[in-house]
């Protein structure tokens, strides 16, 4: 018996990075999964690829009546939802004097307020089921620590943070069988990295660089941070909820040798 036989996923941003791979993570183990992204065309390339019988949707995950929507489809295709991923996320960097206003809306209203819609909506359809289920919010180390060029980033991402600690206390309090938790990835080897790329005298050279911040070394693979997400999921993780998953190769552990010579 696979461990995610016939339940039912909603992934956002599952047409790229993270989602894409907790999306073929997922349906391997016998999920039916709704690749859920605004890139409706790699949404489909990634839903027909995958293992189970799953679908692509359409999803600005900013737009409560697209979340409506997307609640709909899943309930009349799939008959309810038990699981959330909300991965869809954009971020941008500057000196924070001159970040634009719109750059500030644009973070806060996709990873944040998407992350809260999808919270509302999906609570509403898993809890008719009653059956186990979960929520696992993508959030990062810039929601746990701030960054020098990033504070609308780090601004969405912490609002994050305490917006799952909240819905987990909430699905308790309300006696719902809904967990909710979030992820906190280091440096993750996606697309998300590629505008930044363009700053260094190559793609390898970025990744080595933020390698070097890393005490295991290296950046994250998005099958790191799928497998985390598959776990929160899974009923291995029954007690789990509120919980901050940091996956940073122990970035945030503390302080590498700086105070003796090797
Ligand atoms: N890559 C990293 O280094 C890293 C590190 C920490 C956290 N994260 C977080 O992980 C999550 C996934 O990032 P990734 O690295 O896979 O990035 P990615 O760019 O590969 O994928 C993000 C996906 O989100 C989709 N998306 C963007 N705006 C959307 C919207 N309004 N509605 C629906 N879909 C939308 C994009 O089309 C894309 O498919 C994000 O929330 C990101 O902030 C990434």
């Amino acid at each position: 018996m696979k461990k995610f036989q016939g339940k039912i996923a909603i992934i956002t941003g599952g047409a790229s990075g993270i989602g894409r791979e907790t999306a073929v993570q997922l349906a391997n183990e016998g999920c039916h999964v709704i690749v859920a992204d605004i890139n409706f065309d790699a949404a489909e390339k990634v839903a027909k690829g995958l293992s189970t019988d799953s679908i692509a949707f359409k999803l600005d995950v900013s737009s409560e009546e697209a979340w409506i929507d997307i609640m709909k489809c899943a309930e009349e295709t799939f008959g309810g939802l038990d699981i959330l991923v909300n991965s869809a996320g954009i971020g941008s960097a500057c000196d924070f004097e001159d970040m634009p206003l719109s750059d500030w809306n644009a973070m806060l209203s996709v990873n944040l307020t998407g992350t809260f819609l999808g919270c509302q909506k999906a609570i509403k359809l898993m809890k008719k089921s009653g059956n186990p289920a979960a929520i696992a919010n993508v959030s990062s180390l810039g929601g746990l620590v701030g960054g020098e060029d990033i504070a609308g980033y780090c601004a969405s991402k912490g609002g994050v943070t305490l917006l799952t600690k909240s819905v987990a206390l909430y699905c308790a309090g309300k006696g719902y069988d809904i967990r909710c938790n979030s992820i906190h990835p280091t440096y993750v080897d996606t697309e998300m990295l590629d505008p930044i790329a363009g700053a260094f005298s190559s793609r390898q050279a970025m990744l080595d660089g933020m390698a070097s911040q890393v005490p295991l070394g290296r950046v994250a693979k998005p099958a790191d941070i799928a497998g985390a997400i598959l776990y929160l999921c899974s009923s291995t993780a029954a007690m789990v909820t509120g919980h901050q998953m940091v996956i940073d190769g122990g970035q945030l552990a503390g302080m590498t040798a700086q105070h003796s010579t090797k």
